[in-house]
């Protein structure tokens, strides 16, 4: 399977599209369906320590036959394990069982987080976290994040797709050489059934879900889809042997009704 691959602002390369865990637990469900997805060919896995199920993604990654290296694995802090960033991150470590983690994230923009950062910006000199970012940041966050600390987060994983086009936030994080990975990118599945991207599925003879992918991949971003069906895990990932035309693609921007199906992050203090 090609894949493509975005540069970071370490110089670190991520692979476009990621398999996103959330609410795949226990961790035996995890530890299936990250073999599937591995198997599929992903070589990104997005975890957290919320999501409980660390444990699922570290041995599915293990009892692959592919090198730990050639796998980019995340893993978030969490917010009431502020306090001790550095144990949260050792704990996660452990559960995966693994040396280093690819990208460490603040998982939401608590009020501890300047000081975690100063944290992660430790764990990232040690290279013990190969890149360190956030998610769930708006502008002003982030904004506040660079003005009080050193390092520029390598990315901001928020809720994207094409009924919540954050266009002003996409814009800035690129002026800022962040990349923006978008998390729920088929917007939890709510909207698979829109005529119009149906209209563009049809024409591409695709399905609505890679439409959706794809979409944001030509926008720059790296992509999240989460499944536990191994024929999805399949078809999310088949992504990359056709492209959106720029009038298709203003089409599908035209979709924004600013859809929020996780969190709104906008007034976190
Ligand atoms: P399932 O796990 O049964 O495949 P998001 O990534 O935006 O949060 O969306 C995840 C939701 O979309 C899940 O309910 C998942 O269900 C569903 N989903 C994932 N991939 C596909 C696909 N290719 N076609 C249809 N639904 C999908």
């Amino acid at each position: 399977m090609k894949q493509s691959t975005i540069k970071l602002n370490t110089g670190a390369r991520i692979p476009q599209v990621g398999f996103g865990t959330w609410k795949i637990k226990p961790n035996s469900a995890a530890k299936e369906a990250v073999t599937s997805t591995l198997e599929a060919g992903y070589r990104h896995i997005d975890t957290a320590r919320i999501y409980m199920n660390e444990k699922g993604v570290g041995k599915a990654i293990n009892n692959s036959s592919i090198p730990r290296n050639e796998i980019f694995l995340t893993t978030k802090l969490w917010n009431t394990n502020h306090r001790d960033p550095r144990a949260a991150f050792e704990k996660s470590l452990k559960r995966l069982d693994t040396d280093y983690i690819d990208l460490y994230l603040i998982h939401y923009p608590v009020r501890a987080r300047v000081a975690s950062w100063k944290v992660m910006e430790e764990l990232y000199a040690e290279g013990k976290a190969k890149a360190i970012g956030v998610s769930n940041f708006t502008i002003r966050h982030l904004t506040e994040l660079m003005e009080q600390t050193n390092i520029v987060p390598a990315v901001n994983q928020v809720e994207f797709h094409p009924f919540l086009y954050q266009k002003d936030l996409l814009e800035f994080c690129t002026k800022h050489g962040i990349v923006v990975e978008a998390y729920s990118p088929l917007a939890h599945g709510q909207k698979l059934d829109d005529p119009t991207l149906k209209q563009v599925a049809h024409k591409y003879s695709k399905v609505p879900s890679q439409i959706m992918i794809r979409w944001a991949i030509q926008h720059g971003m790296v992509v999240l889809p989460k499944s536990t069906q191994p024929e999805r895990i399949a078809q999310n990932i088949d992504v990359f042997d056709f492209a959106i035309t720029e009038p298709d693609m203003a089409l599908l921007d035209g979709l924004n009704i600013n859809l929020r199906t996780c969190w709104d992050p906008t007034d976190a203090v």
